[in-house]
């Protein structure tokens, strides 16, 4: 039985992305005829109804999102489609971009008109420069047939959409960030606050969702709440595309129902472990996720259930790795990730990945010195705790969570070092 369903990636494979009429004959922009048609603050009570969690991360509720951007004052406001996607093993929206670009202006246009904006930017990241031209062919055909631009469809809403393209930052996926980088500044979060949902782009009131959470709008408004809500659980309605990667037989970007299980995700649907290894770990949410092991591989794939066990969903990626790799060697690549990554701005996230690079250097060469486990637990929790943004607080989540379930790896590795060091 297949364990995968077709509601946000329903048209992937149904028209060509780079025609207009092709999506139109399959009943294309019918999700902003019917938004067109009602009220903001009804669209916002479907959206609340839907309880969709923002699928770029953070999980912040969208219809909440929707209703505080709708009643910020402001005759010109701003939504953003944040297309930066650069956590690691994490290419789900890269699939919409490419299958479903129309999809994905549908749901710009439906946030902008719910929210009261007047113009919407794609903030695409670099590595997808080769997606450009089809967005901008979409973006352009459907202006010329009424469905962006001035007046769409003779409602007397306007809205514009414009194409930005990232240089290659992964901290520029955080809302303020991208915005700085928009602006033509270089990739640094802003302070907060003010918040960006009152002073964002252009210092405009902003909204900023991510690809899939635009494009589930469309796709809830077109069916029905209902339609969405027979999927999933009554606490995690609906879907979510995952991004399946690592040691899997099938790795891929696959749209499932919340609830189904990690074994499920990993075995059914991924085909098991490559050349039949065993599991060892797997990752959720991409390199700023926690780790967990092969003994909860049956927690169901919900927000609550997945929280009880320390994980989170995140971005949706699920980096499967098995038993070929040591814990601590993944915990270093991560590690060389965000030292890379970080943009330097603050003190615990420039220094705090340094020294815990240095620590787990010693780890992977089997020389801890007697406290070193210890320390990068406390540098790691300060950077959790004491970091600017988003990037410094989660990236030692991998560390912290195989400390919690691996302690083993950390223990041996300080035995091997009385003995060899
Ligand atoms: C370091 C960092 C990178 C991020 N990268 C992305 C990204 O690539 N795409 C994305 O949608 N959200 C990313 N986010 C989350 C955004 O800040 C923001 O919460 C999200 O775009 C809001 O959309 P949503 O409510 O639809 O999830 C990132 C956050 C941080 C801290
Ligand atoms: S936590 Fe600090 S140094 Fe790290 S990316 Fe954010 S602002 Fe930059």
């Amino acid at each position: 039985m297949t364990k995968t369903v077709r509601f946000i990636t329903e048209n992937f494979g149904k028209y060509d992305p780079n025609s207009i009429d092709s999506y139109l004959s399959i009943d294309g922009f019918s999700a902003v005829k019917k938004a067109l048609a009602m009220s903001s603050s009804e669209i916002i009570d479907l959206a609340k109804t839907a309880s969709v969690r923002g699928r770029g991360g953070a999980a912040y509720d969208m219809g909440r999102k929707w209703a505080q951007a709708a009643s910020v004052p402001g005759d010109q406001k701003v939504v953003i489609c944040n297309a930066d996607e650069g956590e690691p093993c994490t290419f789900k929206d890269r699939s919409i971009l490419s299958k479903d670009p129309f999809r994905l202006i549908e749901g710009m246009i439906i946030a902008g008109y719910t929210v009261g904006a007047q113009n919407g930017y794609i903030y695409l990241r670099e590595e997808y420069r080769h997606l450009r031209p089809l967005i901008k062919n979409a973006i352009t055909e459907s202006m010329e047939r009424g469905y962006l631009g001035d007046n769409i469809l003779g409602t007397g809403f306007s809205f514009h959409i414009h194409l930005y393209s990232g240089a290659g930052a992964y901290v520029c996926g955080e809302g303020s960030t991208l915005i700085e980088s928009i602006e033509g500044k270089s990739g640094r979060p802003r302070i907060k606050p003010p918040f960006i949902k009152e002073c964002g782009l252009f210092q405009l009131p902003t909204l900023v969702n991510n690809v899939e959470t635009l494009a589930i709008a469309a796709a809830f408004i077109q069916h029905g709440v209902e339609d969405y809500m027979r999927y999933g659980t009554p606490s995690s309605p609906g879907t979510k595309i995952i991004s399946l990667a690592g040691n899997v037989k099938k790795p891929g970007a696959y749209e499932i129902p919340f609830g189904i299980t990690l074994r499920e995700i990993i075995y059914d649907i991924g085909g098991g472990i490559s050349d039949d290894h065993e599991l060892k770990l797997f990752q959720l949410g991409g390199a700023s996720g926690k780790i967990g092991p092969a003994s909860i591989i049956d927690t169901p794939f919900t927000y609550d259930d997945l929280a009880k066990v320390g994980l989170v969903v995140g971005s949706g990626g699920i980096l499967v790795v098995d038993d070929r790799t040591r814990v601590i060697d993944f915990l270093k690549s991560i590690q060389d990730f965000f030292i890379h990554e970080s943009c330097g701005k603050c003190t615990p996230c420039r220094e705090g990945n340094r020294q815990i690079a240095k620590i787990m250097d010693r780890f992977v060469k089997g020389c801890p010195k007697p406290d070193d486990l210890h320390t990068a637990e406390r540098f790691a929790n300060i950077m959790s705790n004491c970091a600017f943004c988003g990037l410094g607080e989660t990236a030692q989540s991998a560390l912290l969570s195989a400390i919690k379930y691996f302690p083993e790896e950390f223990g041996l590795m300080e035995v091997a070092a009385n003995e060899k060091c």
